[in-house]
C-alpha cells in the first residue's frame, strides 16, 4: 500500500525521522517546513525527499501547499501533523504572545493542515491522519501551560476525527513522544534536562527514529483497525 504522505515540520528533528520512515516504508513523501531553508535543502540532498515551504499558521497557505503537493505527487493518503513549537515560561511570566504563538502553530496549525486534505480523503474512502502530540499534553508540565494545552487539544482533534472518519475509511491517531533527543529538548537548560532524564525509567532520551517507526506503523495497512488511539513512546516516564 504505497501512498503520498505529507509531513509538516518534516525536514528537521522528529519530523525528518518520520519523513524518512515513511519513505523507507515505500510511500512518496512531501516534507513541509516553515523557515529553515538551509536545513530543508540539506535534508532533500541527503534523503531525496522534496520539501515544500509554508507556515501551518496560515490556512490559505496550507490549502495551497496541499494542492501543490497533490499536483506534483498525487492525492495525499497520509498526513502527519508534526510541526510544533515551544515558548516555555512559568505561567506568571507567560505573555499573551507566547500563548498565542503556541496555539497558532500547535493547535490551529493542526486544523489548518488536516482540514484542506480531509474532503479528498473522504471522497477516496481512504486516509491515515496522524498527529504528533506530546507526553506533556497527557500529564502537563511546569513552564508549559501553553504547550500542554495545545497538545491535549490535539488529542481531542484525533478522537473526534476518528469518529467522523470511521465510516469513510479514514483512521486518525496520535503519537505522544516523551523527551526525544532533538533541538527542542536540547534547548531546555542543561540542569533541567538532566533532572528530566532522571525521571525516565529507561534512563535515556528517545530517538527521532523511534517516533518515526511508530508513525510508519500507524500509516500502514496493518494499522487499519486502530483509530482514535494514542501511542505513548516515552521510555516509561508516564502511563496513561
Ligand atoms: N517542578 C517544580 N518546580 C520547578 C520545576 C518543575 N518541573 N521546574 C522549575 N521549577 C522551579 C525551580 O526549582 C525554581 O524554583 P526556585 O526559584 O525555588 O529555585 C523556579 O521554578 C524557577 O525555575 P527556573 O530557574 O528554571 O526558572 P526560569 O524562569 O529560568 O525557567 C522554565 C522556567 C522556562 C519553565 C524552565 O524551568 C524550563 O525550561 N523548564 C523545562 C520545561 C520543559 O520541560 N519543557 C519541555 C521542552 S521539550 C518539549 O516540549 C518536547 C516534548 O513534547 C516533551
Amino acid at each position: 500500500m504505497s501512498k503520498v504522505a505529507l509531513v509538516t515540520g518534516g525536514s528537521r528533528g522528529i519530523g525528518a525521522a518520520i519523513s524518512v520512515a515513511l519513505k523507507t516504508a515505500g510511500h512518496t513523501v512531501a516534507a513541509n517546513y516553515a523557515g529553515n531553508d538551509e536545513a530543508a535543502a540539506k535534508f532533500t540532498a541527503e534523503t531525496g525527499i522534496p520539501t515544500y515551504k509554508w507556515s501551518v499558521t496560515d490556512y490559505d497557505a496550507c490549502a495551497a501547499g496541499a494542492a501543490k503537493v497533490e499536483a506534483d505527487l498525487g492525492p495525499i493518503g497520509i498526513v502527519v501533523a508534526n510541526a510544533g513549537i515551544t515558548r516555555d515560561a512559568p505561567f506568571h511570566r507567560m505573555t499573551r504572545q507566547q500563548w498565542q504563538e503556541v496555539v497558532d502553530t500547535n493547535l490551529t496549525g493542526v486544523f489548518n493542515t488536516i482540514h484542506p486534505i480531509w474532503s479528498g480523503m473522504r471522497d477516496r474512502k481512504f486516509g491515515r491522519v496522524i498527529v504528533i502530540s506530546s507526553i506533556n499534553g497527557q500529564k502537563g508540565q511546569f513552564g508549559q501551560v501553553n504547550y500542554a494545552a495545545t497538545k491535549a487539544g490535539d488529542l481531542g482533534i484525533i478522537k473526534s476525527l476518528a469518529q467522523e472518519g470511521a465510516k469513510v475509511g479514514i483512521t486518525a491517531n496520535a503519537v505522544c513522544p516523551g523527551y526525544i533527543a532533538t533541538d527542542m529538548v536540547m534547548a531546555v537548560p542543561e540542569k533541567v534536562r538532566e533532572s528530566i532524564i532522571a525521571q525516565i525509567p529507561v534512563g535515556r532520551l528517545g530517538t527521532p527514529e523511534e517516533i518515526g517507526r511508530c508513525v510508519a506503523f500507524l500509516a500502514s495497512e496493518d494499522a487499519g483497525f486502530i483509530t482514535g488511539s494514542t501511542i505513548s513512546a516515552n521510555g516509561g516516564q508516564f502511563f496513561v
